[in-house]
């Protein structure tokens, strides 16, 4: 497995290896969710590039880039053992050089959600994957459905700007209880990892009423909150039964493959989920 830090560095690795090669994005702290993408990408590809750049750009003002927790010596052993061919680390300066000032701004399906939530988030993920596919240069590029939004924005971004790769969308890896793995999941004491498998059972109680004949939009995103209310350290940002393709919240009939999808905190760490109804 070899590492590279400059564009430079890492445009001559990459030149000597076979394709198609698949790249997995993240921003490290690497969980069984981030590895089951490698081990997608290992299967599908002749090799496969891993790149660890926590994204200032993607982070609002008030949101956790400080403390967002790392450990690449931990991060680059696990890709080491999962097969990874190469491993990019560039530094803030390297991706946003002095005088930076072009940036990639995906419209429509940036505005509700999570967009909604965290203004300017998705304008910094959709630049920071645009400069990754430029240098990287892979025939597949994979995601976690666990950020349902960012997959599609970033699927909407690569046809709109002709990038020659495709996007694969891998499912949500979850702990025994149901929690989806995340980075942040680290943040929670021990009271809010137990109170915080309540967004995964919001979700199920919502695909019940549903498999129960439930099919008012309304009503799915009642259960969703009704559950949520039921965890004393839970408190929800939103719910949402949107459109999968466009994201526009569903009002009267849900049909099946709507997103169901939420954010919410629990003591201060805002933790997202999500499912597609009836599948
Ligand atoms: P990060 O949060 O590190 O996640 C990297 C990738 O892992 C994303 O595609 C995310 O959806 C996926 N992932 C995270 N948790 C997962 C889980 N439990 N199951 C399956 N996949 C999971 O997402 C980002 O980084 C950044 O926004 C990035 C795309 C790297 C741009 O900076």
């Amino acid at each position: 497995m070899k590492t590279v830090i400059t564009v430079q560095e890492l445009r001559q690795a990459r030149s000597s290896l076979p394709n198609p090669l698949g790249l997995v994005p993240t921003m490290g702290y690497l969980h069984a969710g981030h590895l089951s993408l490698v081990e997608r990408a290992r299967k599908e590809c002749a090799s496969v590039a891993v790149s660890i750049f926590v994204n200032p750009t993607q982070f609002g003002p008030n949101e956790d880039l400080a403390a967002y927790p790392r450990d690449v010596d931990r991060d680059l052993s696990l890709l080491e053992q999962a097969g990874t061919d190469l491993v990019w680390l560039p530094t803030p300066e390297i991706m946003y050089p002095p005088g930076f000032q072009t940036w990639v701004e995906v419209e429509h399906l940036t505005r509700p959600l999570e967009g909604a939530m965290r203004p300017g988030h998705f304008r910094g993920v959709a630049t920071v994957v645009a400069k990754l596919f430029n240098a990287v240069q892979p025939q597949k590029a994979y995601f976690g459905q666990k950020d349902a939004q960012q997959a599609a924005v970033i699927r909407r971004m690569a046809l709109d700007l002709n990038f020659p790769l495709q996007v694969v969308v891998c499912p949500i890896v979850r702990e025994p209880d149901g929690l989806a793995m995340s980075s942040r999941n680290t943040y929670l004491d021990e009271r809010q990892r137990q109170a915080a498998p309540v967004l995964h059972r919001a979700l199920l109680a919502a695909q019940a009423a549903f498999q129960a004949g439930e099919r008012q939009a309304d009503k799915l995103r009642q259960v969703m909150l009704e559950t949520l209310q039921s965890e004393p350290l839970a408190r929800p940002q939103y719910v949402s039964c949107a459109d999968p393709e466009t994201l526009q919240e569903i009002e009267g009939q849900a049909p099946p493959g709507a997103l169901l999808s939420m954010a919410v905190y629990i003591g201060k760490t805002r933790l997202i989920d999500n499912a597609f109804l009836g599948l």
